[in-house]
């Protein structure tokens, strides 16, 4: 359908580090959604941003010897040149020391407040400060040290002040309800599952103030007390489409949101307290949060201290910014955790690209400019194998579509991977090659079939690489304004008669420097 609104989210992060590969993936599933909704002709809107506040960014600041807003500045560029890096198209970039969201995240606690749903108590527990998080006693693991660890394995520290409280414990049958109405809610299943009989278990009431330290956003009406980090932080996502103005044309148009996009390590944050948050404030919960897995390097999540940590930069550096966006969504099922590794890297840059769709692509354009004056040929009328091939390479849209919209981009590629292998299979079936002098008109229209697939699939793999794909359909002079998904079905696809310009390879093979010595 077109126009239809769609807001999808990426978490903001924090800036206490420099981004990583595991950052650039989750932003970029995202990119290709909105890329993805864009072409299907919707109203996209995509953020993303950095979380700036709390206790482990002002940690962070103190360790580097700056104030924390001199430290904020300078490390939430570094998110913006990731952004440049990985080609992300994204809308906005938001930053919650933005004054715009002090604004708006005021307004949403004097809005729950009013609503009788936040008191004055204090606290007295646990809370792992590299999550931002509180723990039960129950909750926790001993290390040969003796030191109390979170789950995530962080460590916590003993916390004892006069906090303001959510009545999240009330909110348990309401997120019930709200489960089961909307199946769609989180994804993937297991997680869900997961989500569900953890709030079956029963809910504590939430501390949502501290007052031991001075960075984030004061409580309207009592500014001895900083909103907790995630409460600041969630409600990114409502600031940068207006809120509290929620009669705007952008809170409107765009909430609830579509699509947050998350690791698997904060979906409760997102499928739990944010829900009950926006209830207690009268407002919609977003449509749907997806967590994914874990992009593990050597077998280990990434981390700073395992010393296994790699930047978008390294790989887009070693094997280019479009088979790097192909490769994170195509090798690992999005949604649980995998492996990224030179070997299968090199595998899928010279087997699907540089053999299967590049070599399709080249060997066309080639015959294309050797044998037909280097213009699209001119068809006559098709047979059935003809017509079979480019109906293929359009109905895919719809299995790729489906797939997408459940965030299972491996399987997308994998249906625009097949039309690839039918097509490879067409050319040496039809052997043009063998034709140019038997049958010279039938060559014509064998190559004309085949520069439409290619503009077919050059057009359906643009959310993934863009640039690629772009160079794809220059190649066959495609104009911008027919590259959409709505350009798919349309006729006459490729223009007979139309000048190409000389071919060039658009998925070079990767060749191992210690392997060519
Ligand atoms: O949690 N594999 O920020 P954060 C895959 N500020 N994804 C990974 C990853 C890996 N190895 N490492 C990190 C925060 N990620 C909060 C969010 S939102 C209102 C506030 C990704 O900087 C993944 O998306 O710790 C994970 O959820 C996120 O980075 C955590 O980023
Ligand atoms: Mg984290």
């Amino acid at each position: 359908m077109a126009d239809q609104p769609y807001y999808v989210t990426t978490p903001i992060y924090y800036v206490n580090d420099k981004p990583h590969i595991g950052h650039a993936y989750t932003t970029l599933a995202c990119d290709v959604l909105a890329r993805f909704h864009r072409l299907d002709g919707d109203d996209v809107h995509f953020l993303t941003g950095t979380d700036e506040h709390g206790q482990k960014v002002e940690k962070s600041a103190q360790a580097a010897g700056v104030d924390p807003q001199t430290f904020t500045d300078q490390v939430s560029e570094n998110f913006r040149t990731l952004a440049a890096e990985m080609n992300y198209s994204n809308d906005d970039f938001i930053r919650t020391t933005e004054a715009r969201h002090l604004h708006s995240t005021q307004e949403l606690w004097r809005k729950i407040r009013d609503n009788g749903h936040i008191y004055l108590g204090s606290y007295a527990g646990w809370y792992a400060v590299r999550d931002e998080a509180f723990y039960a006693e129950s909750e926790l693991t001993k290390n040969e040290k003796g030191d109390r660890l979170a789950p995530s394995g962080a460590e916590v520290e003993w916390v004892e002040e006069p906090s303001y409280f959510f009545d999240l414990s009330k909110w348990q049958q309401p997120l019930l309800d709200f489960y089961a109405a909307n199946p769609d809610f989180i994804g993937p299943d297991t997680r869900r599952n997961e989500v569900v009989s953890f709030v079956a278990g029963g809910l504590n009431d939430l501390s949502v103030s501290r007052t031991s330290f001075k960075w984030g956003i004061p409580v309207p009406d009592d500014p001895e007390h900083i909103m907790y980090v995630w409460l600041d932080a969630l409600n990114n996502y409502q600031t940068a489409v207006g809120y509290p103005d929620t009669e705007s044309d952008l809170y409107s148009k765009y909430w609830p949101a579509d699509l947050h996009m998350v690791g698997k390590d904060i979906l409760r944050f997102h499928a739990v307290y944010w829900p009950a948050f926006l209830m207690a404030a009268d407002l919609a919960p977003p449509k749907r949060v997806y967590a994914h897995g874990w992009l593990l390097n050597r077998g280990e999540k990434m981390s700073k201290s395992l010393g296994n940590v790699v930047t978008a930069g390294d790989l887009v550096g070693r094997y280019g910014l479009d088979p790097v966006r192909y490769y994170l969504l195509r090798e690992v099922p999005f949604g649980q955790d995998g492996y990224i590794s030179h070997e299968t890297m090199v595998g899928r840059i010279n087997g699907d690209l540089a053999n299967d769709l590049g070599n399709l692509a080249q060997r066309v354009l080639s015959m294309i400019a050797k044998n037909c004056d280097a213009k699209v040929p001119q068809p006559q009328p098709l047979t059935d194998d003809d017509t079979t091939i480019i109906g293929a390479a359009t109905n895919v849209l719809g299995t790729v579509r489906d797939e997408f919209e459940r965030q299972a981009f491996h399987r997308g590629l994998e249906a625009i991977w097949k039309i690839v292998g039918d097509a490879n299979r067409y050319v040496d079936a039809q052997a043009p090659w063998e034709l140019r002098k038997s049958d010279p008109d039938r060559m014509a229209t064998v190559l004309y079939v085949l520069a439409d697939v290619i503009r077919r699939l050059a057009i359906l793999v643009q959310p993934i690489m863009p640039g690629s794909a772009s160079s794809m359909l220059d190649q066959l002079a495609i104009p911008a304004d027919a590259r959409s998904f709505a350009a798919l079905g349309s006729e006459p696809a490729v223009t007979p008669g139309a000048e190409l310009p000389k071919p060039s390879p658009v998925f070079p093979r990767f060749v191992d420097e210690e392997a060519a010595g």
